[in-house]
């Protein structure tokens, strides 16, 4: 058979490589995030003290689904060898290499597969995540003068002794008064980080480390290298921490990015995208979170919200997670219940510094219009340091009756690089339809008459008031059916009383809106069209029902049966169509870059062995399971596929950079078009609910608003040519990992519009994205595949959603959904696709369960996308 794939006989480094890396590095210098500095930052000369078991292994993404096989990484250790710092801690680095690889090695030995049935991906991925890095040995005196130690290097580039290191009193002086130390975790898909030392505490070691180094160093920088929040409450009694990075998960660039924030020639410009606690049980309902989960007595059978409960006082079974902060996720509850948090939402230092000055607030149309001038005015050396600023726009509400946060993120936008004095002026705008709060006794989004007083600055807690609009009157904004009712009462909570608003200054200039120029948005609830092209009518027209279930039903997750192969792909349609003229599709991973297998064989018949895994997952297979898996690259013919390991989505998310954004999904969909694929599966848009959630590395933030403006300019980039698809996931509530194929998210119909939805509908609205992934959990008792309220009221009568829904991996098996539910509900893909589930679709739609019109419409999504995808057109035309 002739050989249909796109991977490449060479494995040279591309044009294309080489595009995709410098966007990379540009997206991960401004993912970094300078949470503290007081003068440490950036180092006057390149000597410097490395520390800890990042700098080495440095963790460029998390584990599981979301891990991208890259060519290499550059670890900080070697950004900075590239950048030409000269390390003085090689001593305590190669002793760590000794120490580091015996525990990799303790770990393989001690690890066993135990791979529960339907969570395959779940439980391999997890024990990945379970490395824990050792931390070293102690660094000390010793230390100080280690490598570079006792030498200097001359005008001439000879290393001589340093006169720095002969000490009268004993004690020594480090050669270098640089240091950084680097603090690492890893988490991933199948398992929550936890709260305790080693993960989101510090261990004792890395706290007496850090302690030695910031009181012998003279410029002591911390540096945090992990996908969410780390406590820091160790740091209020060690003196001397001279400032903080936190860089996240930062992909491929990693290592050069963080060295040229290091060295000043580039000014850190990322904000954070979620609020740091000063402790963790300032976080609402923290101690409840993922595997803790909740007490009967947490369910107040009186107080219920608004919502329709159907069956008052019924709890379903399995597990539950109960939303009972409701919309007091983030800096939505640390400002509205008076917490001060350690960082505030928005917040993120520069070399440079800013004046922002509200020029001009006005109403355009129903828009509001805020014009502002941005001044570079910081000049902390004698030059000046060129840098970004990031303006954020927030809105308090008026308190009506409705209970509102006390603020939220309205717009945002960032400056250009702005050299030291000189000024840009921007334009923000936003739709105050956009901050509706919805009212759940009748199903609509109002926005309340009175004041709403706009805010202006450069975080959460960094504004000043530019303006008030006032709405004389409340007006509805749209009306909706309800959907997924609560199954039990749930008691949210909610503030005793506003919270404090600082007095306005009296000539504020007050916007007037006019209520009449808002037009209410009836939804209409009618089951869509079976087909809404020709094309796909005329095709999907002449199946049986037998033949609809296989197109209905992915082709498997491993390769080798698919008429065109993309070695690496977790799925496929299935090829069987070919001959009548339909080809099959690939389904790639993300959200950190294009998941592909790198290298991959064919034999002399033509087969291609490239089953999909991640790396790390890969590293822990025997060889001879390596071989069957993935060929024996000295045996048989080698192909190729290297693609890009961007920053990971909660780093991304601290560029609130959208036209970068959107340069990182021009560049995931050149790697889809260079090998095949059709559907990414990313960008995900769950919300950080709580900092331990394992997946939090592949969301972006606790703002939906931020995450879905974020996320859709991702969807935009890789979508910017027709027959290339991303999949929008987890539709929804998927906010933590254990328990996660059983877990009932149990949340008010407020919370989840406000909240849970609103990234994936600015992502569909706004981004046009056109795949959506269903999660694996309930949510308020019902699968979300099997949720006709999610897949179709939401999606498609509220959305206008035209694309293909399709379930998350085997998430229609055992004890879960159902996958003849699922098309029954409007989920028009099951993936990765069992013969099970074509049988059972079938027998469904023989008894009546299922009717054959949702099959064909389901079909016909599918079929549509197929139809126009890259791939169609390559091989059929
Ligand atoms: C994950 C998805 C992923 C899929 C395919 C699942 O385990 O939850 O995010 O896209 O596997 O790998």
């Amino acid at each position: 058979m002739e050989l249909l794939t796109k991977a490449s006989f060479s494995g040279e480094v591309t044009e294309r490589e080489r595009r995709s890396l410098d966007v990379a590095y540009r997206a991960a210098c401004e993912s970094i995030v300078l949470l503290k500095n007081d003068g440490a930052l950036p180092f006057p000369d390149k000597r410097v003290a490395a520390y800890g078991a990042g700098i080495a292994h440095t963790i460029k993404g998390g584990t599981g689904s979301g891990e991208v096989n890259e060519r290499r990484s550059v670890s900080i250790l070697e950004g900075l060898r590239a950048r030409d710092f000269e390390i003085t801690s090689e001593g305590w680095l190669t002793d760590y290499e000794t120490e580091y690889e015996k525990a990799y090695a303790d770990f393989q030995e001690g690890r066993k597969f135990k791979l529960r049935l339907g969570d395959i991906s779940g439980s391999v991925n997890k024990l990945f995540a379970n490395f824990r890095m050792p931390a070293g040995r102690p660094v000390s005196d010793a230390d100080l003068t280690d490598g570079a130690a006792g030498t200097e290097t001359a005008a001439d580039g000879q290393r001589v002794p340093s006169t720095n290191n002969t000490v009268p009193d004993g004690q020594r002086v480090p050669s270098t008064e640089n240091c950084i130390y680097v603090i690492s975790r890893q988490a991933g898909e199948g398992g929550d980080r936890k709260p305790e030392k080693g993960d989101y505490y510090l261990t004792d070691e890395e706290i007496s480390d850090i302690r030695f180094c910031a009181e012998h160093y003279k410029r002591f920088v911390l540096v945090i290298n992990c996908g969410s929040s780390v406590d820091m409450s160790f740091a209020e009694d060690i003196k001397g921490i001279g400032a903080i990075l936190y860089i996240g998960q930062l992909g491929t660039q990693g290592g050069n990015a963080v060295a040229d924030v290091l060295s000043g020639a580039v000014s850190p410009s990322g904000k954070l995208a979620d609020t740091w606690a000063k402790s963790y049980a300032d976080i609402p309902f923290s101690s409840e979170f993922g595997r803790l989960g909740v007490r009967a007595d947490d369910c107040d059978k009186s107080g219920t919200t608004g919502s329709d409960s159907k069956k008052k006082g019924a709890k379903s079974s399995g597990p539950e997670a109960l939303y009972k902060e409701g919309i007091y996720v983030g800096y939505r509850y640390f400002d509205s219940f008076g917490v001060e948090p350690l960082y505030p939402f928005g917040h993120g230092l520069s070399y440079a510094a800013f004046d922002i000055d509200p020029l001009e607030c006005r109403a355009a149309g129903t828009d509001i219009e805020i014009r502002v001038r941005v001044r570079n005015t910081g000049i902390l050396q004698s030059d000046g340091f060129c840098g970004k600023e990031t303006v954020q726009v927030y809105v308090s509400a008026p308190q009506g009756t409705i209970n509102k946060e006390y603020q939220q993120l309205a717009a945002f936008q960032k400056t250009k690089l702005l050299a030291p004095g000189e000024a840009q002026e921007l334009c923000l705008k936003f739709d105050p339809a956009c901050l509706a709060s919805f009212r759940e006794e009748d199903a609509c989004h109002v926005l309340e008459a009175g004041d709403y007083v706009v805010r202006v600055g450069n975080s959460s807690r960094n504004t000043i008031p530019a303006a008030v609009v006032r709405l004389p009157e409340t007006v509805v904004v749209s009306r909706h059916q309800h959907i997924c009712p609560l199954q039990q009462p749930l008691k949210e909570i909610k503030p005793d009383a506003p919270a404090d608003a600082a007095e306005l200054s009296a000539d504020l200039p007050v916007i007037p809106l006019d209520p009449s120029a808002f037009r209410t948005v009836e939804h209409t609830y009618d089951d869509s069209p079976v087909y809404t092209d020709e094309a796909s009518r005329s095709f999907v027209e002449k199946l049986s029902v037998k033949e609809m279930a296989k197109l209905v039903v992915g082709a498997g997750m491993f390769g080798g049966k698919n008429r065109f192969d993309l070695p690496g792909a977790v799925g496929n349609t299935t090829s069987d169509f070919w001959d009548r003229g339909l080809v099959n599709v690939a389904f790639c991973d993300g959200p950190a870059g294009l998941r592909v297998q790198k290298v991959s064989t064919v034999d002399g018949k033509g087969k291609i062995k490239g089953v999909e895994m991640a790396l790390s997952a890969m590293d822990a297979m025997p060889g001879f399971i390596k071989k069957r898996m993935q060929g024996d690259p000295e045996k048989e013919t080698p192909l190729y596929q290297f693609t890009t390991a961007f920053p990971v989505a909660s780093a991304l998310a601290q560029t609130w950079n959208t036209e970068l954004l959107f340069e990182v999904g021009s560049a995931v969909y050149e790697e889809m078009r260079e090998y095949g694929c059709t559907f990414w599966l990313a960008p995900a848009v769950n919300i950080h609910r709580n900092p331990l959630c394992g997946r939090n590395f592949e969301y972006f933030s606790e703002d939906p608003f931020l995450c879905g403006t974020l996320a859709a300019a991702i969807v935009r980039g890789v979508q910017h040519e027709p027959g290339f698809y991303v999949t929008v996931k987890h539709f929804a509530c998927n906010n933590q990992e254990e328990e996660r194929n059983k877990v009932d998210s149990v949340v008010s119909e407020r919370a989840l519009r406000e909240i849970y939805l609103k990234a994936f509908e600015i992502c569909v609205r706004r981004g046009g994205a056109k795949g959506i992934m269903t999660s694996y959990n309930k949510v308020n008792g019902v699968y979300t595949p099997t949720s006709r309220d999610l897949c179709i009221k939401v999606l498609r009568n509220e959305w206008g959603f035209d694309g293909v829904v399709m379930t998350d991996w085997f998430s229609t098996m055992v004890e879960r959904g159902n996958s003849a539910l699922a098309i029954g509900a409007g989920n028009d893909l099951i993936m990765p696709g069992e013969p099970l589930s074509k049988r059972a679709i079938i027998k469904a739609v023989r008894k009546g369960t299922v009717k054959e019109e949702d099959l064909r419409r389901c079909c016909a999504n599918v079929v549509k996308a197929i139809q126009s995808s890259a791939t169609q057109k390559e091989y059929i035309g």
